[in-house]
């Protein structure tokens, strides 16, 4: 009796060791495909951040007078109380107007290659400088943004502490590498996810850990990998089997508008799944308003099998754990306009 008491001793014994050594070669592999969030907002080349330029980037892009209608700002479309976005389909602009995509989080964006679903943007201060002239978003001009910024003594004053020793700090070009800055800030550390590449195996609860297994074996890690599980290159949507036209409009051809290469059609960039609970709807059409359904999609899109409901269940269930801490922005003050500045238009 005790022998066999014994030898079932072992026996559980071998069966928590072999789980205990399972868990940490999933935890390995798993910290040598993603990387944590770090702590601290990451250098930026040709950036350097002050508070100077980080307060004044906050302040310009909760500016709703960089819009033409003065309504506009870039918090409209990527409320930093709401995950980063504006959980609309597709964004609204201009004079009411929708644009053509879905509004990505810009919590993290700092991490991604390169910026917009096709990627036609190399960096953050490039990417700023699209939507205040974009027709369908804020409808404004480099030059009204300077006359703007420069009608009002607190700006002008902020411009020459966040640039100091130019001769004409106010400019479109800072205007954009100060909310460059101040986006760089916006980053989720600390997520369960991050916790558990940093080796608390216990950050993740058995099902999370299926979840992550399935992720890394079922091939959606070949895409989405990195410090943002995603957001670093770029592949077909359907490379497999393509969706319908409402997932993805046939008129939006991706990559290929960057291009002009015919194989980059209906190329896009693996999305970034950082906080992906926080940001639907999903895809660049915003199409899809529920995860498991993004999940499913991407299976058969991408990897070209039907994924089991409960696979489906527990890979949505460890994407979860990829939210992290939102980071907390105080609403800044904004200067009053002044008798120069130029007055808003419809
Ligand atoms: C994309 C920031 C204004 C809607 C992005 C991205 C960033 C960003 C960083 C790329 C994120 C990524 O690729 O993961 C800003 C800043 C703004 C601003 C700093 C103010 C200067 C707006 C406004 C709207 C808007 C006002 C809505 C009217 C969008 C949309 C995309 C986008 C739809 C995706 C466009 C595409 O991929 O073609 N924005 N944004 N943004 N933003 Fe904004
Ligand atoms: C988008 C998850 C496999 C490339 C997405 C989105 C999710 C997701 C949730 C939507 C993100 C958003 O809208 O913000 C997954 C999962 C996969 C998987 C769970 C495995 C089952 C793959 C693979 C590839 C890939 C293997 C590359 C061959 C893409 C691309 C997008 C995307 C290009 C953007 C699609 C668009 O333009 O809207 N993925 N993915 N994914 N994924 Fe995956």
């Amino acid at each position: 009796m005790k022998k066999r008491l014994l030898a079932i001793a072992v026996i559980a014994g071998l069966g928590i060791m072999a789980d205990a050594s399972a868990a940490d070669d999933l935890q390995q592999k798993a910290a040598a495909m993603f990387s944590a969030i770090p702590q601290y907002p990451p250098v930026i080349d040709g950036n350097e951040m002050t508070d100077a330029k980080i307060e004044l980037g906050k302040m310009l892009f909760f500016e709703p007078r960089l819009s033409a209608s003065h309504l506009i700002s870039c918090n409209t479309c990527h409320n930093v109380g709401m995950g980063g976005h504006d959980y609309l389909p597709v964004s609204i602009g201009h004079g009411w107007q929708k644009g053509p995509r879905n509004s990505p989080t810009v919590f993290n964006a700092v991490f991604n290659a390169a910026q917009f679903w096709d990627g036609r943007a190399v960096d953050l201060a490039e990417q700023a400088k699209g939507p205040v002239q974009a027709g369908v978003e804020m409808n404004s001009t480099p030059e009204r943004v300077e006359d703007t910024l420069n009608s009002m003594p607190d700006y002008v004053e902020r411009f020459r502490q966040a640039f100091p020793g130019q001769g004409s700090p106010v400019s479109f070009d800072n205007m954009a590498t100060a909310i460059e800055a101040f986006e760089a800030t916006l980053i989720t550390p600390d997520s369960n996810f991050d916790k558990y590449l940093r080796g608390n195996t216990d950050a993740l609860n058995a099902e999370e850990q299926e979840g992550l297994a399935l992720f890394m074996n079922k091939g959606c890690v070949a895409c989405h990998a990195g410090t943002n599980l995603g957001g670093q290159d770029y592949y077909p949507f359907g490379l497999v089997t393509r969706p319908g036209d409402d997932i993805l409009p046939p008129g939006d051809k991706g990559r290929f508008a960057v291009t002009a290469t015919a194989t980059d059609e209906y190329v896009f960039r693996a999305a970034p799944l950082r906080n992906i609970e926080l940001t639907a709807p999903y895809f660049h059409s915003g199409a899809v308003w529920s995860l498991e359904e993004a999940v499913a999609v991407m299976g058969t899109a991408q990897l070209g099998s039907k994924l089991e409901e409960s696979d489906v269940a527990s890979i949505t269930t460890f994407l979860k754990t990829l939210t992290g801490n939102i980071p907390v922005v105080q609403y800044p003050e904004l200067p009053p306009s002044t008798d120069s500045t130029p007055r808003p238009q419809d």
